[in-house]
C-alpha cells in the first residue's frame, strides 16, 4: 500500500474511532437532572467535541491484535481519554502553563472559571476509573483490576502527575538529557504506555507480546512529546487549536530547547523507527500501529 493509501485508511480508522469514543464519553458525562449543572457542564466542554483521540486509538487497535471486542477496549480507551482530558484543563491553568485557548477554544478556567476547572479535572479523574471498575467494561473482575492498577500508576504520581511536576520544577532549569527523558517519558509517555498496555491486558496478550507493545509505546510516547515541543516552535494557532511559541519563554525543558530543531527532529524520527520495529512479532495485524506511529512525527496539530 503506497503512503497516502495508508495516512487516507488511518485517517478513517482514527475518524471512526473517535467518534465512536466521543458517544461513550457523551454517555458517561451525562449529568445529574439538578445540583452540580455547571460541573457537568465544564466536564463536558473539556472532553466533547475536540482532540484527536490518539489514546483510545491506541488502545482499540492494540486490543485488536488480539481479537478482543471493541466493546471492551472502546471503554478502557474512554477511560484514558478522560484522564488526558483532566490532564489538559489543569495544565492550562494559571498556576502551571496558563494557556487561555485548548483544541481551538478557551480553555475551560476561562469558559469557566478555575475553581469549576479544578473541580471538573477531579471529577474527570474520578470517571476514568468508575468507568474501568464497570463490568461493561469486561466481564472478568480481574481483567478490570488489572486495568485499574495499571491507569492509576500510569496517571499518578509515578505517571502523568509526577511527570508534571517535574517539567515544572525543571523551568529555566539547566536540565540534561537524562532529565528531560524522565520528565516526557512522565508527563506524556505513561498515559500512551497505558494506552497500549490497556489494550494487552483486555487482549490476554502473552508475556512477549505485551514486553513489545510496551516498547513501541515507550518510543512512541517520547516521539509524540518532541512532536508536541516541535509543534510549539514550528506550528500554528490554526492548526493546533493552541497558543504557540510559548515554551521557550516558559523556560520549559525540552528536546528542542537542549538539541535545537533538526536534531529534535531527528530524535522523534529514530524513535519512531525503532517503535515500528517492535511490532514485528505482530505481522500485518499491526499495520495501524505502524501508520499510527508514522503520523505522530508528521502530525500538524
Ligand atoms: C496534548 O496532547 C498534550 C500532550 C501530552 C503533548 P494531544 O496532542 O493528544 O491533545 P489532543 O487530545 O489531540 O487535544
Ligand atoms: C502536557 O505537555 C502534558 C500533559 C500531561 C497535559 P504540554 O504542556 O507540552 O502540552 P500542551 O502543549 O499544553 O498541549
Ligand atoms: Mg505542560
Ligand atoms: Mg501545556
Ligand atoms: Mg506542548
Amino acid at each position: 500500500m503506497g503512503e497516502v493509501q495508508t495516512l487516507t485508511s488511518l485517517t478513517d480508522a482514527m475518524a471512526e474511532a473517535a467518534a465512536e469514543v466521543e458517544l461513550l464519553l457523551n454517555q458517561i458525562l451525562a449529568g445529574p437532572k439538578s445540583g452540580q449543572e455547571s460541573l457537568f457542564k465544564a466536564m463536558r466542554y473539556a472532553s466533547l467535541n475536540g482532540g484527536k483521540r490518539l489514546r483510545p486509538f491506541l488502545t482499540l487497535e492494540s486490543a485488536r491484535l488480539f481479537g478482543a471486542p471493541d466493546k471492551y477496549s472502546l471503554r478502557a480507551g474512554a477511560a484514558v481519554e478522560l484522564i488526558h482530558c483532566y490532564s489538559l484543563i489543569h495544565d492550562d491553568l494559571p498556576a502551571m502553563d496558563d494557556d487561555d485557548l485548548r483544541r481551538g477554544r478557551p480553555s475551560c478556567h476561562i469558559e469557566f472559571d478555575e475553581a469549576t476547572a479544578i473541580l471538573a479535572g477531579d471529577a474527570l479523574q474520578a470517571a476514568a476509573f468508575e468507568t474501568l471498575a464497570d463490568p461493561k467494561t469486561h466481564p472478568d473482575a480481574e481483567v478490570r483490576t488489572a486495568l485499574i492498577k495499571a491507569l492509576s500508576i500510569a496517571s499518578g504520581g509515578k505517571g502523568m502527575v509526577g511527570g508534571q511536576m517535574i517539567d515544572l520544577a525543571a523551568e529555566h532549569s539547566n536540565a540534561d538529557m537524562k532529565m528531560i527523558t524522565r520528565i516526557q517519558r512522565l508527563k506524556t509517555g505513561a498515559l500512551i504506555t497505558f494506552s497500549c498496555e490497556a489494550g494487552a491486558i483486555i487482549g490476554g496478550a502473552s508475556k512477549e507480546e505485551r514486553q513489545a507493545l510496551l516498547d513501541y509505546a515507550h518510543d512512541l510516547g517520547l516521539a509524540f512529546q518532541i512532536a508536541d515541543d516541535l509543534l510549539d516552535v514550528l506550528g500554528t494557532l490554526e492548526d493546533t487549536g493552541k497558543a504557540t511559541q510559548k515554551d521557550e519563554a516558559a523556560g520549559k525543558a525540552t528536546f528542542v530547547s537542549l538539541l535545537g530543531v533538526s536534531k529534535a527532529q531527528q530524535r522523534a524520527e529514530l524513535l519512531i523507527e525503532n517503535a515500528i520495529e517492535r511490532l514485528d512479532i505482530f505481522g500485518d495485524k499491526a499495520a495501524h500501529l505502524r501508520s499510527i506511529a508514522n503520523f505522530v512525527v508528521k502530525r500538524r496539530a
